[in-house]
């Protein structure tokens, strides 16, 4: 993976913190989208001060412009793309589908499918001139089962499944393979600040998984890490849920 081009977007916190480092290690030069700029920038000079090759750019996804610069920017600094892991994304707190309003529903949907869309459509143009390319897609549980109260949420993440399965058929014979992982719930700063806030909700987090426990960051780091190797050429359109059986169990 030595030299590869990565992207990973909500790489400022999170599970895309996780993949940063990752990368990082790996000797890849890493570029990170993200709108928080203090902890984007420094996570970058950390592993720059290590000799890691990682760049922060301040992007909202919610913007089309500035993603369509983004990209441009990519390939003006870095001739090409290899990796792309479209990562950032948020929920709202749970309640029915009657409560949401429509600014909710513009804002889940915004962040988790349509910018997922509009990032996919730029680093695809990229991967096919280079005729090589992977892309990973951060789904959810939530984009495979239905999850009372998080109706905008699953939409949202059911159509990155949906997205991400028929984009890889438009692709198969360009040498870019197109997945997407499926965390349960894992050990990010949201989820642990419930520890002293919400410890009922901690709790109920930890036991949604059957092993008992959160996952790390690092276990969906991993999958994207797996599925961008060079012998995972023959993966495409799969939906991989990292969750400790929980998919399984339903
Ligand atoms: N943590 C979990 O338990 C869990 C479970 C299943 C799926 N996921 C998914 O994993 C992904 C990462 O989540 P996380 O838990 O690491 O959350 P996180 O909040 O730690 O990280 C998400 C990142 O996305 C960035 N982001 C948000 N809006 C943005 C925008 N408009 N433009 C650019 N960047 C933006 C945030 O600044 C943040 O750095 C999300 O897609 C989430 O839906 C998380």
């Amino acid at each position: 993976m030595k030299n590869r081009i990565v992207l990973i977007t909500g790489g400022a916190s999170g599970i895309g913190k996780a993949m940063v480092r990752m990368f990082a290690d790996r000797g890849c030069q890493v570029i990170i989208f993200d709108v928080q700029d203090d902890k984007g920038e420094v996570l970058a000079k950390e592993l720059c001060d290590q000799r890691k090759k990682v760049v922060y750019k301040h992007v909202n996804l919610f913007d089309i412009d500035e993603i369509k610069s983004a990209y441009i920017w990519i390939k003006e600094q870095f001739g090409k793309l290899d990796y792309a892991m479209n990562n950032a994304g948020f929920g709202i707190p749970a309640k029915p589908l009657d409560e949401c309003t429509s600014e909710e529903v513009n804002k889940v949907i915004g962040i988790c499918l349509i910018a997922v869309t509009n990032c996919m459509i730029e680093e695809i143009k990229i991967m096919k001139e280079n005729g090589f390319g992977r892309i990973v897609n951060t789904a959810s549980g939530a984009g495979l089962l239905g999850v009372k109260g998080n109706s905008i949420y699953c939409a949202a993440k059911h159509g990155v499944v949906g997205i991400t399965k028929a984009a890889a058929l438009d692709y198969a014979t360009s040498n870019i393979t197109i997945n997407a992982i499926a965390p349960g719930t894992i050990e990010t700063e949201l989820v642990n600040s419930l520890k002293e806030i919400a410890p009922e909700a901690y709790k109920q987090a930890e036991e949604s998984n059957p092993a008992g426990h959160l996952g790390k960051p690092e276990d969906i780091a991993n999958a994207a890490l797996f599925l961008c190797e060079d012998t995972s050429s023959f993966i495409n359109g799969v939906i991989l849920p990292v969750d400790s059986g929980c998919v399984a169990g339903k």
